[in-house]
């Protein structure tokens, strides 16, 4: 039920049009894993990789979230993960602010079959558009925020933790977090 609810959007995901992405992009990537799940990862937006695969998180950064799934007894399996924008930025630039509008209403409808507990925002671009658009990811990650019956919580993007280890500490803060509160609701 809940699968083919999730193809149907891919399916209108595949022929979107909405915005300028669509005229360089190879792929979409609507996102993948388990649609059960009561816990939803978003990130920004596809790479060169995804955009090549048409699946979510399957480059470098990809392979550090695995791990920091891994660290907190996650896998694939287990989550849902899926990004603002359906289509590949050129240069992966952060996507404009009218590319992530006429994507958003795709992700909403993704939030609504998941119906998620635990909304984790990998990165600022996420938890601008999902959390408040004034966020600041050093200063308010590792906070809940209750929105819509549903905990959402910021943590850094892997591929800002692949640029600054420095970093990798608090980001295991925020996994532990969200284990804390898994096991809370289940
Ligand atoms: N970065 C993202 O934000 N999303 C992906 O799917 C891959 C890299």
């Amino acid at each position: 039920m809940k699968e083919e609810q999730m193809n149907a959007v891919g399916t209108a995901i595949s022929v979107c049009e909405g915005c300028r992405l669509c005229r360089t992009r190879n792929n979409t990537v609507m996102g993948e894993g388990n649609v059960n799940s009561r816990i939803l990862f978003v990130g920004e937006g596809p790479g060169q990789e995804e955009d090549k695969q048409g699946r979510p998180f399957v480059g470098p950064a990809g392979q550090l979230l695995d791990k920091m799934l891994l660290s907190i007894g996650l896998d694939r399996s287990k989550v849902y993960i899926a990004n603002i924008v359906k289509c590949r930025p050129p240069q992966n630039r952060v996507p404009e602010e009218d590319e992530a509008e006429a994507c958003l209403p795709f992700l909403r409808k993704q939030f609504a079959i998941i119906k998620p507990d635990i909304v984790v925002c990998l990165g600022a671009t996420a938890a601008r558009y999902l959390i408040d658009r004034n966020i600041r990811i050093t200063r308010d990650r590792g906070n809940w925020y209750e929105k819509k019956g549903c905990s959402f919580i910021a943590t850094f993007h892997p591929s800002a933790l692949l640029r600054d280890q420095d970093k990798k500490k608090d980001a295991w803060e925020d996994m532990k977090k969200i284990r804390e509160k898994l096991d809370g609701i289940q």
